[in-house]
């Protein structure tokens, strides 16, 4: 007999706040192989599980925040308020995620990565935690980069261990980040090279009255108001 199933959640391990819409085939508290302790998986009010995502115990989510279908998050991360994980996106174990941030589709964080609030993280981004994989102590040395406040990741990017992408910096389509982006510059390219400031960006679709970088925050808002610390 095929039992259909509308999510499953392990109700022991689990702690939901109120308004949570949790779509068919979601998986709530799924234990993970190799821990010490089990601490519940945390979702805070208001948020929305689609369909076929998977969320393991040890791990605190917060207000508003949205998974696409198909979205994988571990133990141990850290997620804030107003956040928008897209659909095929992947977070391994201890991954921090700040308030405001929306990560698009097929976009896969390793751990012990950080990312600012604000940030914008493009379809199909590939950070990297280890520079020699098959390193015989390489859990020594693992360390995503860090993608500070307002930081744009455009599509495909892909980001090497230890690399810090400045406050409001812009990565350009298909890039490889080798090295430190400081705050407020564009680069792109691959390796990436810093090509101009933000300022100078100008809008390529002839639109008036556009501006090719502002810092709309949608959720803020939209949806509380709360300020952004500087
Ligand atoms: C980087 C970006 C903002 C444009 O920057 P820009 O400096 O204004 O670039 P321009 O359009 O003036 O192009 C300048 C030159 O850089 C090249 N260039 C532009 N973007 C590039 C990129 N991502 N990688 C490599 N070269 C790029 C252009 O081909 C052009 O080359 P040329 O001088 O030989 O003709 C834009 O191209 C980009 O990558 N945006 C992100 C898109 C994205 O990923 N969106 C995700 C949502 S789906």
């Amino acid at each position: 007999m095929v039992t259909r199933l509308k999510y499953s959640m392990n109700e022991k391990f689990v702690k939901l706040g109120k308004n949570v819409t949790i779509q068919e085939y979601v998986l709530l508290g799924a234990i993970p192989s190799n821990i010490d302790e089990i601490k519940p998986l945390i979702i805070g009010d208001n948020c929305l599980i689609r369909s076929h995502t998977v969320i393991y115990t040890n791990t605190i989510i917060g207000n508003h925040v949205q998974t696409g279908h198909n979205v994988l998050i571990r133990e141990h991360d850290n997620i804030g308020n107003n956040v928008s994980i897209g659909s095929h996106s992947v977070l391994e174990r201890n991954v921090t995620i700040e308030d405001n941030v929306r990560i698009h589709s097929n976009v896969f964080i390793p751990e012990y990565t950080n990312i600012e609030q604000n940030a914008w993280i493009g379809p199909n981004v590939v950070m990297t935690n280890a520079y020699h994989p098959k390193c015989n102590i390489v859990k020594q040395c693992l360390k995503g980069p860090t993608i500070k406040k307002f930081a744009i990741i455009g599509a495909n990017t892909t980001i090497l261990p230890y690399v810090t992408i400045g406050k409001r910096a812009f990565i350009g389509a298909g890039s490889l980040v080798t090295k430190d982006i400081p705050n407020g510059m564009v680069a792109y390219g691959s390796p990436a090279k810093i090509v101009k400031k933000i300022e100078e960006l100008s809008c390529t679709t002839n639109l008036k009255n556009t501006k090719a970088y502002e810092e709309v925050n949608f959720f803020l808002k939209t949806k509380t108001n709360e300020k952004i610390s500087e």
